[in-house]
């Protein structure tokens, strides 16, 4: 490639994302933040002098690593997500209105985003970092991948105590299937417990935390559509379930869009076709 690409890269906590156009189709790329070396040098080689707009905690750094001949500018990693957010849902969605953005990537932060306007409202610590560290803990697991199939095969109930283990039979004020207590099931049933089952249990918590953030926000901001994005969405059929299930719930619409992972990349490419 020796013309002049625009490429947008998101080097976040965990995974470095690029975004670029080649023939108006867009192409995507990842990265693990922990070898930035070696994605440096793809980006060096594919892209030996392109325009590219860097975001995410880890640009800087990743900034150090590049050859020295490319045209560089930055954006703020939230108008970035919510930029890229916006364009795939217009794409995956056709709508145009102002929504709840949560982006579960390490760490989780919640937007209000509006055509003009994109505010961020709160964040938690319990995001994509959070099911590495804490299956890891639990576990031993440290591959994503196999976290997240083990976890398809897990069962919750010996683990989390909902809301109708409590209420054995009685009528609950809230919904039965609601979580009263994330693990609070497993002295009740002090047996060991299975590695799908715990890493389903870890996935579900971080589900139902981002989701009951979510909600909220979604209430201070007089809305009800939640758009959720974030890698740790990629493959991972539990926190779908979860976090689609519980948003419902909560009388609010989720959408969880596809390759939401790369908002910021893509919301960083799309700062450099504006002139276009
Ligand atoms: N191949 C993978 N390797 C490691 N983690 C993965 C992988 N695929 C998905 N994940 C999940 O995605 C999460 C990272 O999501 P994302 O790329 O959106 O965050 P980030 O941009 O790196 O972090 P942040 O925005 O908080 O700085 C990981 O914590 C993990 O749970
Ligand atoms: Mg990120």
């Amino acid at each position: 490639m020796t013309h002049r690409e625009k490429v947008g890269i998101d080097a976040g906590g965990t995974l470095l994302k690029v975004a670029f156009m080649q023939k108006n189709k867009l192409h995507l790329e990842k990265f693990s933040t922990h070898d930035l070396a070696a994605a440096a040098a793809w980006i060096n080689e594919t892209f030996p002098e392109g325009d590219i707009c860097l975001t995410g905690g880890k640009s800087k750094l990743l900034e150090t690593h590049l050859n020295g001949k490319h045209a560089l500018t930055h954006i703020v990693e939230f108008d970035a997500t919510c930029a890229g957010a916006h364009y795939l849902r217009k794409e995956q969605l056709s709508g145009d209105g102002p929504f709840i953005l949560t982006n579960v990537g390490t760490g989780t932060s919640v937007h209000c985003v509006d055509l003009e306007v994109n505010k961020r409202i709160i964040g938690t610590g319990v995001g994509g970092g959070t099911l590495l560290g804490l299956s890891y803990l639990l576990t031993g697991e440290k591959e994503y991948d196999s976290i997240v199939r083990k976890a398809e095969q897990g069962v919750r109930d010996q683990i989390d105590l909902k809301v109708s283990h409590i209420y054995e039979g009685a009528e609950p004020p809230i919904p039965g299937d609601l979580t009263a207590s994330n693990f609070g099931h497993v002295l009740q049933n002090p047996e060991q417990h299975r590695v799908e089952d715990i890493l389903a249990s870890v996935i579900g918590m971080i589900g139902e935390t981002v989701t009951t953030v979510s909600v909220l926000a979604a209430t201070q901001c007089g809305m009800t559509g939640v758009v959720y994005a974030g890698s740790s969405f990629d493959s991972n059929p539990v926190l779908r379930d979860v976090v689609a299930r519980y948003t419902r719930i909560r009388d609010c619409e989720p959408y969880i869009l596809d390759n939401g992972g790369y908002c910021g990349a893509i919301g960083a490419m799309l700062s450099l076709h504006v002139d276009d």
